[in-house]
């Protein structure tokens, strides 16, 4: 069968895109007659018909690479920055695809990416995605490539931590990425035998936190690590935060409103710096000296561990087996160790985040770790 498949990377990048795009396309070349295209820079290189061929010896070699070799970028289909404006580039795309005789558009990426594709799946394109993300926020499938390596990494700056805090008994705050879920900074606590996890799904009491570090420090253990989430929020600064969206949809006039606006921007800015308003407010409640480690990007770099390299082979293998099929507007999920196409439509808008009654979770608290509530 002749076949024309365009492949992209869009949203964060994360390990195991190159093992996707090389898993697309050998398997491609040994089902079909095909011909594979990669366009550069996520959504706007689509646009803008920057493609490189993906040959076989482009697909060599990069299944242990980092990164992604088509680049990506976080443009959306519908609201994409042209010159000064935002605008619906839709119909270029569109072009682009129709341009190529393409067959299918493979996308590989997180829920912004979900999102993106949805709306060309909209506009008459057939579309198949992967799930990809170090945050493992997507729903519908047990795991997105990505996590598992961000995970080691964490766990591992987690690990290392212990042997400095304790030797200068000290709390260390690490800020681990995850955006709204807390699947990272969980994962990560749990393996590294973190003392605190905060993750965005428990929003947490300083005071209780702290009461944990003063009951570590009685029984002889001067020493704390805090596992943050990026995307964890104190339940006071919830509260506070839902007040003026509540406020923000009473507001009667503009002034009211464009002024709730700003002080629900300046709240996402001082969430930013949460980890070091948790270490200076911990400072002063425990009497121990406080130091904040950011990991961020470090998270998404590097080479894939072996679980990712071989998710992301499996996805992209099933995703020639969908076109072989001609199933189309799905994301391919994994599902119990099996592969499964999952409608996008059931995907979109939605995030996976971290049940109150999951097992790391649970687990987490029979082994005393305190969760900040
Ligand atoms: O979605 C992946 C992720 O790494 C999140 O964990 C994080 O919030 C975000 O991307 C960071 O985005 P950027 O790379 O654009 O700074």
């Amino acid at each position: 069968m002749k076949i024309n498949i365009g492949v992209l990377t869009a949203g964060g990048d994360s390990p195991g895109l190159n093992s996707a795009i090389r898993a697309i396309g050998k398997s491609a070349y040994q089902k079909f007659d095909a011909h594979v295209i990669g366009f550069l820079d996520g959504f706007r290189g689509l646009m803008q018909d920057r493609h490189v061929h993906l040959d076989s010896a482009r697909l060599s070699g990069i299944l242990t690479v980092g990164g992604t070799i088509l680049g990506t970028s976080r443009d959306k289909p519908d609201r994409m920055m042209v010159g000064s404006k935002k605008l619906d580039m839709t119909d270029a795309m569109l072009e682009v695809y129709n341009k190529h005789h393409l067959d299918v558009l493979v996308c590989l990426g997180g829920g912004g990416t979900q999102k993106g594709a949805h709306t060309l799946m909209k506009k008459g394109m057939n579309i198949i995605t992967l799930p990809k993300t170090i945050d493992n926020d997507i729903p519908e499938t047990d795991q997105t490539f990505g996590f598992d390596t961000a995970l080691g990494i964490a766990t591992e700056a987690v690990d290392r931590l212990h042997s400095t805090a304790h030797s200068h008994h000290r709390i260390i705050v690490v800020e681990i990425m995850g955006h709204n879920t807390g699947w990272l900074a969980l994962g990560a606590g749990v393996a590294g035998g973190a003392d605190v996890i905060l993750i965005p799904e428990i929003p947490y009491d300083v005071a209780k936190i702290s009461d944990a570090v003063l009951a570590r420090s009685r029984s002889g253990k001067r020493f704390s690590i805090i596992a943050v989430s990026e995307g964890a929020i104190a339940v006071n600064d919830l509260h506070a935060q839902m007040e003026l969206i509540s406020q923000k949809d009473q507001a009667m006039t503009k002034e009211e409103r464009k002024q709730i606006t700003d002080d629900l921007s300046q709240f996402k800015i001082t969430q930013k710096e949460n980890a070091f308003h948790l270490a200076n407010l911990l400072e002063k409640s425990t009497g121990l000296e406080s130091r904040v480690t950011i990991l961020g990007h470090l998270q998404r770099g590097g080479a894939p561990s072996a679980t990712d390299r071989m998710l992301a082979t499996q996805l992209g293998a099933a995703c020639i087996d969908c076109i072989d099929k001609g199933i189309y507007g799905v994301m391919v999920a994994i599902q119990g160790g099996y592969t499964k196409p999952v409608p996008l439509d059931d995907i979109v808008g939605r995030c996976k985040s971290v049940p109150l009654d999951h097992p790391w979770i649970k687990s987490a608290r029979y082994v005393g770790t305190c969760l900040g509530d």
